[in-house]
């Protein structure tokens, strides 16, 4: 009877051990809790494992079939991420095969810069800035999102939310703007249309901030370089975009290449740490900027690699992108006690969290649709038409001479823009391709159709001093009734590692201007560019100037629209143009000086050509006087503001009101005005409504210290809108 019964136990306990091994383990169930999954995990990998986790090299470079296998044996299947350059999903899973068939089958991470659009491109970001419609900054992430998501791409480096106010850096593209309120607002918009409602739902691709932290304040414009940032500005202007981005649940941040006040971006652990984790509970990760870790040698901060690697770990990157750091030396130091293992394991699980929450474990493939399927849908363009058109910015109308009436039979479109469709991509512009993009000759074509003979004359080059072209150019332009010169940038004078000494254009495009200025015909300016642009010289020889940027696949139509009054322009300006660049940096929420009535430049105004906000309409709207719901609040109250506009003109617009705030006398000085909010409306001709402000006194008349602490005092503040200023009072 015995040794039945123990015989049964030994049987009863094989069974068990065998269905132990045969149970999937916890971490490979979908429906257990993602923390719950980590733990079980991390449980079980081994170091090789958890580093490999840590690092992120490339793929894809050469989608050539003979090299796919040489690229596959040479990427680690436990490799944590990859930047994928490619776009084809089944390339990327047959990578990802490998990874899943490896011992843990832990998948991997497929990164891109989806910046402006994937396939589908969009405006760049400082243009949608000008559109001020975060609804609709939504919508185009999305769509880059699932044409990225279908290409293989589970994360995406971008939204970048870096404060810019020296247009001579070229990365002041990419980002929208000079002001931290716009910045965030934009920021979290983008997000929301890459993360969706759920990481894990289909086409949610993760979000990256960049690149954390103060990289818009580099020095003299010039990329990559020092950026003297102090704790206040820190806390003031370049940390707000990112606070509200993480809130909003970004996935991931990028720590960036800047130098900051001694102390880079890729190895600080007050900003990577004690900010980012302690005080904001991010549970997402930081991988570094491309070899950002290795580049803390030429900062001075790091003897060696290893060092390098040491100081950027333990500052707070979890993830070394490309320079391989991280693979090569963290055991080292691991097994010198450098590293405590416990910051490895929270590293790891930083990154299998993000896994996790996108679903990857459960879904490591990539959905297989037709190339037809998945880019540059009829939605997806209709997305690309609106956002182009409202981000474009009129900044001249003399006379009305925009938009061309029915009068205007000869059209000379002149200029280097004038027929040129690559440059209107911009900068990362993806797998964006000039084929698909409707450049303004072919736009306006379409929309005059025969209604006006359009005569194209490129003028001249982008640059270089030859002016063959210019007898041509005149001459169509004697014979037109209205002359459009299509000037701006090369897509490849913006982005990174592209700053200029000046923001002017170059002296060819100028001298063509002058030129066709002598026939004395009315010059409509269409700008393309990826900054603000010294226009000192160019602006009085233009009778209107419209600014579309480098507006992506749309621009043409979208210009032609605006050209024919089919559109009412309500672009408003997201950076201020200074006159000259000498006048950099020049930004709307600047302090006021000591002696506002002097310290101004003696050799040229010291005003800007334009402020942020700046933008014309073809109709026109008046405000009414600004109402406050009580002239004194309490530090716990709240305060309406409201003013009623009227389109006073006869065509239907749109406009976005600008509500600023003002703190005269505050313990830390205050900027002269400082945006906290905004709303679109459009107007019917002859309609009027109303736009409310409700200030919350917390969240917008408070100031931040140097440590980051809020502060609201009592006192008397002004709400400004368009040219108003009221007073209002908080008491405690
Ligand atoms: C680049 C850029 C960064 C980009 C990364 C990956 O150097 O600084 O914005 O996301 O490398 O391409």
């Amino acid at each position: 009877m015995k040794r039945i019964f123990a015989l049964l136990t030994i049987l009863a306990f094989i069974q068990i051990s065998v269905l132990a091994q045969v149970k999937s383990p916890v971490y490979k169930d979908k429906n257990a809790p993602v923390e719950t999954r980590i733990k079980d995990l991390v449980s079980k990998m081994n170091l090789e494992e958890k580093i490999l986790q840590l690092n992120q090299y490339t793929a894809g470079q050469n989608t050539n079939i003979n090299n796919i296998g040489e690229a596959m044996k040479s990427i680690p299947a436990g490799i944590g991420s990859l930047i994928y350059f490619g776009a084809d999903p089944e390339y990327r899973n047959a990578i990802q095969k490998k990874a899943m068939e490896s011992r843990l089958g832990i998948p991997i991470l497929f990164g891109y810069d989806v910046i402006h659009g994937f396939r589908t491109v969009y405006p760049i970001s400082l243009a949608q800035a000008c559109s001020w419609d975060p609804a609709l900054v939504t919508e185009a992430a999305a769509v880059a999102a699932k044409e990225a998501n279908l290409s293989g791409v589970d994360w995406t480096f971008s939204p970048m939310i870096d404060v810019a106010r020296d247009a001579r850096w070229g990365r002041v593209s990419e980002g929208y703007g000079e002001d931290p309120y716009t910045n965030a607002t934009f920021g979290v918009a983008t997000v929301q249309g890459y993360q969706g409602k759920n990481l894990s739902d289909p086409y949610s691709i993760a979000a990256c901030l960049k690149h954390y932290v103060g990289y818009g304040e580099s020095e003299g414009g010039r990329d990559y370089h020092y950026s003297d940032i102090s704790m206040q500005s820190l806390w003031e202007t370049y940390l707000p975009p990112y606070e509200a981005c993480v809130k909003a649940g970004a996935a991931t941040l990028m720590s960036s290449f800047n130098d900051i006040s001694g102390t880079p971006g890729s190895a600080n652990p007050y900003t990577l740490t004690d900010v980012l984790k302690k005080q904001w509970k991010h549970d997402g990760f930081v991988v570094s900027d491309w070899d950002a870790v290795n580049q803390l040698i030429a900062q001075g901060v790091a003897a060696d690699r290893k060092e390098a690697g040491l100081k950027a770990f333990m500052a707070g990157v979890e993830m070394d992108m490309t320079d391989n750091i991280y693979f090569q030396n963290l055991k080292q130091l691991i097994d010198e006690k450098k590293i405590p293992m416990a910051k490895i394991d929270d590293a790891v699980s930083r990154i299998l969290r993000v896994k996790f929450r996108l679903g990857l474990f459960d879904q490591p493939y990539t959905t297989i649709v037709d190339e037809s399927a998945r880019y540059l849908q009829p939605e997806s363009k209709a997305v690309a038409q609106k956002l182009a058109a409202e981000s474009m910015v009129l900044l001249k109308n003399n006379s009305n001479t925009l938009p061309l009436t029915a009068s205007v039979k000869q059209i000379a479109l002149i200029g280097p823009m004038a027929d040129n469709k690559a440059n209107l991509l911009g900068s990362w512009a993806a797998h964006g391709n000039e084929k698909d993009v409707e450049s303004i000759a072919e736009g306006l074509q379409k929309e005059f159709d025969s209604a006006a003979k359009i005569t194209t004359a490129k003028g001249c080059d982008f640059d270089g001093n030859d002016e063959k072209g210019f007898a041509e150019a005149v001459s169509a332009a004697q014979a037109s009734d209205v002359i459009l010169v299509c000037l701006g940038e090369k897509r490849e004078w913006s982005g990174e590692n592209a700053s200029r000494s000046t923001i002017a254009l170059p002296a060819i495009q100028e001298k063509l201007v002058q030129e066709l200025k002598k026939t004395g015909k009315p010059i409509v300016l269409i700008l393309s560019n990826g900054r603000p642009l010294e226009l000192v010289r160019l602006e009085p020889l233009a009778d209107a100037m419209v600014e579309i940027w480098q507006p992506g696949v749309a621009g043409g139509s979208s210009l032609a629209g605006i050209l024919s009054g089919r559109i009412n322009p309500s672009g408003k300006l997201s950076i201020t143009f200074p006159l000259t660049t000498g006048q950099i940096p020049t930004y709307y929420n600047m302090r006021q000086s000591a002696r506002p009535y002097a310290g101004k430049y003696q050799d040229i105004p010291t005003e800007p050509l334009y402020w942020l906000g700046h933008g014309l309409s073809y109709t026109t709207f008046a405000y009414g006087d600004v109402k406050l719901s009580t002239a004194s609040i309490k530090k716990t109250d709240k305060l309406t503001v409201e003013v009623e506009v009227s389109n006073t003109g006869k065509v239907a617009g749109t406009e976005t009101v600008l509500w600023y705030i003002n703190d005269p006398a505050c313990t830390i000085s205050r900027p002269v005005k400082e945006l906290k909010y905004f709303e679109k409306k459009e107007l019917a001709a002859g309609a009027k409504t109303t736009f409310k402000f409700e200030i919350n006194p917390m969240r917008d008349l408070s100031y931040t210290d140097a440590t980051g602490k809020r502060f609201l005092e009592a006192g008397d503040y002004f709400v400004m809108v368009n040219n108003q200023k009221v007073k209002f009072t908080v008491t405690e």
